[in-house]
């Protein structure tokens, strides 16, 4: 079975085709950095117009080098939410509109089960397969939207342990890379700075330091910051601007590394995968690395191309619901927020099913 994976979420216009074992044979993304780069952040309406420009496009691209271009799509997965409702729109019409002209079926895939199972893709040009895990895992997301633990139990079998009680760790980054005035997106541009500088450097509190809670705060952070920038101005040579991305990072890394073992311990698991834009991040993978192998915890974090959004997670997602024999009709509604991620199976408008009462 091949899955023509599409993402319109967020700043990403996605298209990927991905088999049923995870083989990507295809993948593209079209980033909107250059857009929504002036203004520090994205700006929904520009988001939405952007889409409707490159959706085409890039699901031409995508198939341009399959025998059979999409006469060989089996089944559509594509992004139902969370995300920007206007951005998400585009990609769900195009995907209804392709899985109705097509006769194939359709279904709506969370974003967030994209990026938990996006560990299961098996890229090309990888030196081995990769090793995946297998269930029960502790799940950490930390993307631009969220910042949460999970327990995976099954591809629709997912506990929420933990999440964040204000901004999400990419937020976090992006809003220090403004205030420095860095530039947009801020997690990679940080991740480069502090990668010369010493994250010993200045010492900002570590975040919901108690052991007592699995949750994550990273405003309070965001604060500090703000308030050293305030006192001291934004460094004006290389070394101190290095040491600042440096020692901010290293605390946002501490405290989603901490919690995550933590969570493992407390769920009797020792498999932690480790996904989301945040998760490309190189501090953040050297210190799980280190924190794993003295845990005994065995660690799995995609490729970096797999963590930033891309639609062969979504494609990956869609292999499964749609080998669990589930379809959506061409009538369902995207979604703003989460849902919720509750165990238990969610229909196609993210309300969950009730084992009990059906
Ligand atoms: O998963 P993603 O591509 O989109 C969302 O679903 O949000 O994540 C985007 C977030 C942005 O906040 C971006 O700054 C952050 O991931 N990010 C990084 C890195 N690459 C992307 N954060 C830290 N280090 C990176 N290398
Ligand atoms: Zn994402």
């Amino acid at each position: 079975m091949r899955v023509l994976g599409i993402e319109s979420s967020c700043d990403e216009t996605a298209a990927a085709l991905v088999t049923d074992r995870g083989e990507v044979l295809a993948d593209v993304v079209a980033s909107q950095i250059a857009t929504h780069g002036p203004y520090g952040g994205i700006v929904p309406e520009l988001a939405s117009r952007a889409h409707i420009r490159a959706i085409i496009p890039v699901i031409h691209e995508a198939l341009s080098n399959i025998p059979g271009g999409l006469s060989s799509v089996d089944a559509i997965a594509v992004t139902q939410g969370p995300g920007l409702v206007g951005s998400l729109l585009v990609g769900v019409q195009v995907a209804k509109a392709l899985a109705w002209s097509l006769e194939k079926p359709l279904v709506g895939i969370n974003h967030l089960d994209g990026h938990l199972f996006a560990v299961y893709l098996q890229r090309p040009g990888e030196p081995e397969p990769m090793s995946v895990p297998t269930m029960p895992y502790v799940g950490l997301l930390v993307s631009g939207g969220h910042t949460a633990l999970y327990r995976v139990e099954g591809f629709s079998d997912i506990a929420l342990l933990s999440q964040t009680r204000d901004d999400a760790a990419g937020e976090a980054f992006d809003k220090a890379a403004k205030l420095l005035g860095l530039g947009y997106p801020g997690g990679p541009i940080i991740d480069e700075l502090a990668a010369g500088g010493q994250a010993d450097a200045f010492a900002f509190p570590l975040p919901m330091a108690s052991r007592k809670t699995l949750d994550f705060s990273f405003s309070g952070l965001k604060t500090a910051l703000a308030r050293h920038v305030q006192q001291t101005g934004v460094p004006n040579d290389d070394q101190a601007l290095g040491d600042l991305c440096a020692s901010f990072q290293s605390v946002i890394v501490e405290s989603l590394v901490r919690k995550s073992v933590l969570a493992c311990r407390r769920e009797g698991i020792d498999q932690l995968v480790i996904t989301g834009g945040v998760a490309a991040n190189r501090g953040l993978r050297a210190r799980a690395k280190l924190a794993c192998n003295e845990n005994g915890i065995t660690l799995f974090v995609p490729p970096p191309i797999s963590c930033t959004d891309n639609a062969a997670m979504i494609a990956m997602a869609g292999v499964h619901r749609l080998a669990d024999g589930e379809r959506d009709d061409l009538s369902f509604a995207v979604y703003s927020r989460d849902p919720g991620r509750r165990r238990g199976k969610f229909r196609a408008d993210g309300t969950l099913v009730d084992h009990k009462s059906e």
